[in-house]
């Protein structure tokens, strides 16, 4: 295998193509990409689908990664991959150029692109819950005339009122409901977001939407299911079960959830009622902070974690959270044994 580093783009003569081939998880399609193309501009006009968002280079959802060949981005930007998804060829599409032929992996199904095409609407804010002191729920109804489905796992974006700024949300609901999407979402002490939400958000607003998003979702594998959530990063993971719960997965299901303080904690009601209906569901919540709420571990999602949460070979892992969470979550799986492509991660968006 051979990975090029984040280097200057070479001079490449006018008129040189290089051929891609994109292996999604449900299909193949080969393209060309001439030079000065990146590969996200080169698929889109053959009409092959990729997951993006921003196509600047800075929210980190149209990667892929390189299997032979090399695909190179420009050098002296910061880009949202770390050094060891670099060192693994991970490349942000949007951003790359072929350098001769490439291959290239992407985690998601073709199918996923078509069946789920990103909308642009305005949506009515339906609920305001407090879940813990800086976790809100929002639920939202989406307009009848718009079609709108997802998978589980993916996010969408609202516009802040009264800005030009947008906020990238997983949905905590399930995608049996294409109208009704409920949002889990952390409120810091400042942000324009957390602003909203905390001072002038009300039931009735109207907020812009694009989505859905993202290519986080669960894999159509036969074993184990480990979740592993931060925070907010639940949001998600609860999506997910809500599809796990539909589909009878008689596969076992654990899902470790862990917060900062107990005023972080949110949702542990939700959690036994999803016991109740998913025996094959095992709930481990963790604090950093010592406790005496009942059933509660001392600790952070990943300390927590031992060889027997993936003693079964064919377990598939699925992080959310914060990167420093999901870096440690990532080293740890693969240090008991998980082979890196059985970890699935969502990154915090960046606002
Ligand atoms: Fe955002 Fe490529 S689409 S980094």
């Amino acid at each position: 295998m051979t990975i090029a580093p984040i280097e200057a783009l070479p001079d490449t003569p006018a008129g040189t193509t290089s051929r891609v081939r994109l292996n999604y998880t449900d299909t193949t399609r080969e393209i060309d990409v001439p030079a000065g193309t990146t590969v996200l501009e080169a698929a889109e006009a053959a009409g092959a689908r990729l997951v993006s968002q921003c196509r600047i280079g800075t929210c980190g959802t149209c990667v892929g990664r390189v299997s032979t060949g090399a695909l190179a981005m420009p050098e002296g930007r910061v880009y949202p991959l770390r050094a060891e998804e670099l060192s693994e060829g991970m490349r942000l599409l949007c951003q790359a150029h072929a350098l001769g032929e490439t291959e290239v992996d992407l985690d998601y199904p073709a199918a996923m692109l078509d069946e789920h095409p990103v909308v642009t609407t305005t949506v009515k804010v339906t609920g305001l819950t407090w879940l813990a002191e800086t976790v809100v729920e929002l639920a939202v109804r989406l307009p009848k005339s718009i079609p709108f489905s997802f998978r589980s796992g993916q996010y969408v974006r609202f516009r802040i009122p009264g800005t030009d700024e947008w906020r990238s949300y997983s949905m905590a609901s399930g995608e049996r409901h294409k109208r009704r999407l409920a949002f889990t979402i952390r409120v810091l002490p400042t942000g324009a977001m957390s602003d909203y939400l905390r001072t002038a958000a009300a039931v009735g607003d109207e907020l812009d939407l694009e989505g859905p998003m993202g290519s986080f979702g669960l894999e159509e594998q036969p074993g184990p299911v480990l979740m592993i959530a931060g925070g907010t990063g639940l949001a998600p993971m609860l999506s997910m079960l809500e599809s796990l719960q539909t589909a009878r997965t008689r596969n076992s299901v654990r899902l470790v959830f862990g917060c900062a303080r107990q005023g972080d904690l949110f949702h542990l009601d939700e959690l036994d009622a999803r016991r109740s209906f998913m025996p094959n569901l095992d709930v481990r919540v963790v604090l950093d902070e010592q406790t005496d709420r009942p059933g509660v571990l001392v600790g952070n999602p990943v300390s927590v974690l031992t060889a027997e949460d993936v003693a079964d070979p064919d377990t598939s892992a699925y992080l959310c959270g914060p990167p420093a969470m999901l870096d440690a979550a990532r080293e740890r799986l693969q240090q008991l044994g998980l082979p890196r492509e059985r970890i699935h991660a969502e990154h915090f968006l960046p606002s």
